[in-house]
C-alpha cells in the first residue's frame, strides 16, 4: 500500500486500541474530548522515540547538553516571552450549530449542522451566522497556592523551549559550553486547542521533544540550514518513507512572532500533509526578551575573540506524539501472503525500525513441554540482559503467534523447537519484513540480531 487513504486513519486507531498503543482518556467515564492515555505497547514506542530523539540529539554530540525544566515557571517568564499578550487563535461560533472553528482553519472545514451538513463553513461564514473572530490565548491558567487571585495566577507552559531560555545562563556557567552549543530538553506541554483532533495529532496535552542551539549571530543562517536537513534525516534514519516527507519553508507573513525564518517537516497523513517538526531562526528575540525583563545579562562574552554578543537561537522543536503517530502511520501495511496451507490471507504488519519497534523479539517455545519453555525463558533472560525488549508466549498455533506480532510491528521472533532441545540445538530466528528464517546457535542469538538491528533498511 503506497498511497494513504481516508479510511487508513480508522483502521490504524482501531490497531492502536485493540493491540493497547493508546486509549481514550477516562473511557469508563465516557471519555474526554482529545485526551490520551497510551497503553503498554504505546508506552514502549513513545519511549523508544523520545530515546532515539536524544541518542542522536544529546548523546552522540558533544555541543548538546541536556536540561529538565518545570512545567510551572514564574508568571513573568510567559510576559517576557509574549506568550501573555500573543499566543493565541482567532476563534470563530457558529450561531446555528454552535460549532467553534479556528478562523485559520475555516477553510477546510465542513458544516456539522444537521440541516447543513457538508457545506463548507466559508458560506456560513459569508451569510452572517458566524460570529466576528476573537483573540483566544491557548495557555491554561491556573493558581499557585489556596488563594485563588490574579496574584497567584501561573501557566502549564505551552512549550518546553522558555525553559531553557531562562537557564541560560545556569547552563553556560555550569557546564562551560560556548556557542555554538544546544540545550536539549523532552516534556510535557499544554495548550487549550480550539479544535484539537486527527487522533493524537492534535491535543491539548502533548509531549514536545526540543532544542535550542545558541549560535554566534554571524553563524545562524548556516545552522539552521543544518538542522533542516539534520532532523529531515533523522525521521528517515528511524524508518520513515522519505517520498512521505518534505520541507516546507514557512511565507514570511505567516511566521510566528519570535521567528525569522522557519521551515516544517512535514508528513503525508492519511488527512493529509501536515507538520511534524518546525525548524525556526529565532534570532536573540528569547535572549533579548528575558534579558529585559528579567533585568540579568543573557549576553555570552567569548574569551576568544574578546567579543560580547546576545547568541542567535536556531530552534528544532518537534512533538513526540505526533511523532510517535508518523512512525505508526508510516509503518502500517496491510499484505496478501500465502499461508502454509496455500490460502491467501491479509497480513496486516507493522514495519517499525527495529529502535522504534515496542517489542524487539518475540519468544516462542512451539510447544510448552519437552525442555523447550525452559530454553526460551533462558535465551529471554540473556536478550533481556541485552537490553532488548521481548515478549514470551506459548500459546496457539506458531503462525498466530508470528502474525500477532507482526501486527504490533515487532521485527524479529526465535522459536525454539525440537531440535532446539535434541537435535543441533539451534533455534529458528524469524525476520518480520521478509518472513525469511534463520537457524542460529543460541549462544549468538543476541549477536545475530544486534547485527540485523544495525544493517536493517525499510523494504
Ligand atoms: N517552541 C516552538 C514550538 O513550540 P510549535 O510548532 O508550536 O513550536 C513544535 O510546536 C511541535 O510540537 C510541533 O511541530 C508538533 O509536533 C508539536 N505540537 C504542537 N502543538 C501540538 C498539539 N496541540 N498536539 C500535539 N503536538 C503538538
Amino acid at each position: 500500500m503506497s498511497k494513504p487513504t481516508p479510511d487508513l486513519m480508522e483502521r490504524i486507531v482501531s490497531l492502536c486500541k485493540r493491540r493497547g498503543f493508546v486509549f481514550q482518556s477516562s473511557e469508563i467515564y465516557g471519555g474526554i474530548n482529545s485526551c490520551y492515555d497510551y497503553g503498554p505497547l504505546g508506552a514502549e514506542l513513545k519511549r523508544n522515540v523520545k530515546d532515539a530523539w536524544w541518542r542522536a540529539m544529546v548523546t552522540q554530540r558533544d555541543d548538546v547538553v541536556g536540561l529538565d525544566s518545570a512545567i510551572i515557571q514564574h508568571p513573568e517568564v510567559w510576559k517576557s516571552s509574549g506568550h501573555v499578550a500573543g499566543f493565541s487563535d482567532l476563534l470563530i461560533d457558529c450561531k446555528k450549530c454552535k460549532g467553534r472553528f479556528r478562523e485559520d482553519h475555516l477553510g477546510g472545514t465542513t458544516c456539522p449542522d444537521k440541516e447543513f451538513k457538508g457545506r463548507p463553513a466559508e458560506q456560513c461564514r459569508a451569510e452572517g451566522l458566524m460570529t466576528e473572530p476573537r483573540a483566544f490565548n491557548l495557555m491554561f491558567e491556573t493558581h499557585a497556592g489556596p488563594v485563588k487571585d490574579s496574584a497567584s495566577v501561573v501557566y502549564l507552559r505551552p512549550e518546553t523551549a522558555q525553559g531553557i531560555f531562562t537557564n541560560f545562563l545556569n547552563v553556560v556557567n555550569s557546564s562551560r559550553m560556548a556557542p555554538p552549543f544546544g540545550v536539549a530538553q523532552i516534556g510535557k506541554s499544554f495548550r487549550n486547542e480550539i479544535t484539537p483532533g486527527n487522533f493524537v495529532f492534535r491535543t491539548r496535552e502533548f509531549e514536545q521533544m526540543e532544542m535550542e542551539f545558541f549560535v554566534p549571530p554571524a553563524e545562524g543562517e548556516r545552522w539552521y540550514e543544518y538542522w533542516v536537513n539534520e532532523r529531515f534525516d533523522w525521521y528517515v534514519r528511524n524508518g520513515v518513507r522519505p517520498e512521505n516527507l518534505r520541507k516546507y519553508v514557512h511565507p514570511e507573513k505567516d511566521l510566528a512572532h519570535y521567528s525569522t525564518g522557519c521551515t516544517d517537516v512535514e508528513y503525508l497523513y492519511p488527512f493529509g500533509w501536515g507538520e511534524l517538526e518546525g525548524i525556526a531562526k529565532r534570532g536573540d528575540f528569547d535572549l533579548s526578551a528575558h534579558s529585559k525583563g528579567s533585568g540579568k545579562d543573557l549576553s555570552f562574552y567569548d574569551e576568544a575573540t574578546k567579543e560580547r554578543f546576545v547568541p542567535h537561537v536556531v530552534e528544532p522543536a518537534a512533538g513526540c506524539d505526533r511523532a510517535a503517530m508518523t512512525f505508526l502511520v508510516d509503518a502500517y501495511d496491510e499484505e496478501v501472503v500465502t499461508s502454509e496451507g496455500g490460502k491467501e490471507e491479509v497480513r496486516t504488519v507493522l514495519h517499525f525500525h527495529p529502535r522504534i519497534a515496542p517489542i524487539t523479539v518475540g519468544i516462542f517455545p512451539l510447544v510448552k513441554k519437552a525442555g523447550m519453555p525452559e530454553k526460551a525463558k533462558g535465551i529471554q533472560a540473556e536478550l533481556q540482559d541485552l537490553g532488548l525488549r521481548t515478549f514470551y508466549d506459548q500459546k496457539g498455533a506458531i503462525g498466530r503467534r508470528y502474525r500477532r506480532m507482526d501486527e504490533v510491528g515487532t521485527p524479529y521472533c526465535v522459536t525454539i523447537d525440537g531440535d532446539s532441545v535434541e537435535g543441533d540445538g539451534t533455534v529458528t530466528v524469524r525476520d518480520r519484513d521478509s518472513m525469511a528464517q534463520d537457524r542460529v546457535a543460541p549462544a549468538e542469538v543476541g549477536a545475530f540480531l544486534r547485527e540485523k538491528m544495525r544493517a536493517w533498511k525499510r523494504g
